[in-house]
């Protein structure tokens, strides 16, 4: 197993907000975390990044007990994050938040073939290489988000709300990136708030729902559970 969370309990201030989160993500899989505005998910990601500290249980990478090492060694084991807010740096050029990702994890790939390939996913960064993190636009930060988090070359990918505030003609071109970059063999986490924005080819899904997975399993069986999907999508 790639990624496994054991019941994990996660405390902000007194507030209990995650409760026995258990999930899995098994090497070469896209699994997607479903759940309305607040249920948990951006605090499931933060929690395997090591932004926050479970009280209780356990998350392993890769066999490996990550649960306190600080956000700058998860990643160097080979988790790569595109936070929700996408965080680039915005003095920085869309070639330079690139490139920066490749110094700071080595990997079997060179820095130039890392690049190519966030390139050859989302095109429209090469023809924007120049340009400084505030002068794309909104769904461009997006990509470069991901394309930052790519050029890690990691094993794993945590891609938090890719789709967020996107119009709609630019939401099946960042659907297809992931689905390429999948293909080239990466495992990817995404957490996604609206179901009808969940891509056609991930593997299984998780539902949190007040800090609770309330299902878990493959996207057709969730067709068939109408106590779920009129949490989720608000209707039956
Ligand atoms: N820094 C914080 N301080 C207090 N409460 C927080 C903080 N961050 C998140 N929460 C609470 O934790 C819950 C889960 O939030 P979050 O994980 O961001 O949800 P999601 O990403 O699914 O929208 C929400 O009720 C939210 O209000
Ligand atoms: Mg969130």
């Amino acid at each position: 197993m790639m990624l496994e969370l054991k019941d994990i309990n996660v405390f902000i201030k007194s507030s209990h907000i995650l409760r026995d989160v258990s999930m899995e993500v098994d090497e070469g899989e896209v699994v997607c975390l479903i759940g309305r505005n607040g249920a948990g998910k951006s605090t499931t990601l933060r929690s395997i990044m090591g932004f926050l500290k479970p009280e209780t249980g356990s998350i392993k990478f890769m066999g490996k007990d990550i649960i306190g090492l600080p956000p700058h060694e998860i990643a160097l084991l080979g988790i790569g994050f595109a936070p929700e807010e996408s965080e680039i740096f915005a003095d920085l050029t869309t070639f330079e938040n690139i490139e920066i990702a490749t110094w700071t994890r080595k990997t079997t790939r060179t820095a130039e073939e890392r690049i190519k390939l966030a390139y050859s996913v989302f095109p429209s960064l090469e023809r924007y290489k120049g340009r400084k993190g505030t002068e794309i636009s909104g769904g461009e930060r997006k990509m470069l988000s991901i394309a930052r988090a790519l050029a890690m070359d990691p094993y794993l990918l945590l891609l938090d709300e890719s789709f967020e505030g996107l119009s709609p003609a630019i939401i099946p071109q960042i659907a297809s990136s992931i689905h390429q970059i999948a293909k080239m063999g990466h495992s990817i986490l995404l957490a996604e708030s609206n179901i009808y924005h969940v891509p056609d080819f991930i593997d299984r899904l998780y539902i949190i729902e007040r800090g609770e997975i309330i299902f878990s399993g493959k996207p057709e069986e969730l067709k068939h559970d109408r106590a779920v999907l009129r949490i989720v999508a608000g209707a039956a």
